[in-house]
C-alpha cells in the first residue's frame, strides 16, 4: 500500500471545477460531463482497490436509463448524480477508506455519512440540485430499511434507485482489501436475492438483461 500523502487531493482546484461545471452544465452539458467525469477519476484514485467505480457506475447507470427511456435531460441529470454519487468520501479517514479487514460499527457509521456529506458539499451549486437526490439517497433500500431517510419503494428518486443497483453490483464484482471479488454469476445471483428488499426490482430485472447480454461493450476505463 502505497503512503497516505498520495491520496491527497486539492479541495480548492475540485471546488474551481464544480463552479465552471455549475456556470456550464445547461448551454453545454457535453463540456460540463467531461469535467466532472475527470474529478470522478480523481476521486477514484484517492482509493486504489476502486480505480474505476466511478466511471463504471456512470455507464452501467446510463445503460439503464437508456432501457427506460430516459430523455436527454434526464440523463444528464443522472449522469451528474453517479459521477458524484461518493463525492462526500472526500475526507473521510483514509485508514477507514483502506482497511483490510471488515469494518467496525463506528467506522461504517463514519462511511455512511458520505452521502450526507457529499449532499452538503454539493447543495451551494443550483444548477446541481435534480442531481442531489440521486447522491443523497443512493444507499436507501426499496424496502425502506437503507439510510439516510429510510425512504422506500416510489420514496426514492429514481436515479438513486438506478445508482443503488450499478453501485451495489460494481462493489461486489470489484476486489476489497478484506475479500475477494465475486464473479458476475454470484452478484446477479445477490442482486436477485435482494430484489424487492434492498433494490428496486423492476431496475434489477433490467440490469441483468443489460449485464448478461452487452457486458463486454459496457466496460471501459
Ligand atoms: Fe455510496
Ligand atoms: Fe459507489
Amino acid at each position: 500500500m502505497k503512503n497516505d500523502k498520495q491520496f491527497k487531493i486539492n479541495l480548492d482546484e475540485i471546488i474551481r471545477t464544480l463552479s465552471s461545471v455549475a456556470m456550464t452544465l445547461r448551454e453545454n452539458p457535453k463540456k460540463a460531463l467531461k469535467s466532472l467525469r475527470k474529478i470522478g477519476k480523481n476521486i477514484d484514485r484517492q482509493i486504489p482497490y476502486r480505480d474505476g467505480h466511478i466511471l463504471r457506475v456512470t455507464e452501467y447507470s446510463l445503460a439503464i436509463a437508456e432501457e427506460l427511456g430516459f430523455s436527454e435531460e434526464e440523463k444528464v441529470v443522472l449522469e451528474v448524480a453517479a459521477l458524484l454519487h461518493d463525492f462526500g468520501k472526500i475526507g473521510i479517514d483514509e485508514s477507514i477508506l483502506l482497511k483490510p479487514r471488515k469494518l467496525s460499527e463506528a467506522e461504517k457509521e463514519e462511511v455512511d455519512m458520505h452521502v450526507m456529506r457529499g449532499y452538503y458539499m454539493l447543495a451551494g451549486f443550483n444548477e446541481l440540485i435534480e442531481a442531489l437526490g440521486g447522491i443523497k439517497h443512493h444507499h436507501e433500500h426499496f424496502n425502506g430499511s437503507g439510510y439516510p431517510e429510510g425512504l422506500k419503494k416510489g420514496e426514492i428518486p429514481i436515479i438513486a434507485r438506478i445508482i443503488a443497483v450499478a453501485d451495489a453490483y460494481d462493489a461486489m464484482t470489484s476486489k476489497r482489501p478484506y475479500r475477494r471479488a465475486m464473479s458476475k454469476e454470484e452478484a446477479i445471483r445477490e442482486l436477485k436475492a435482494n430484489a424487492g428488499t434492498q433494490f428496486d426490482p423492476a431496475i434489477v430485472k433490467i440490469f441483468i438483461k443489460i449485464i448478461t447480454k452487452k457486458e463486454k461493450k459496457l466496460i471501459s476505463n
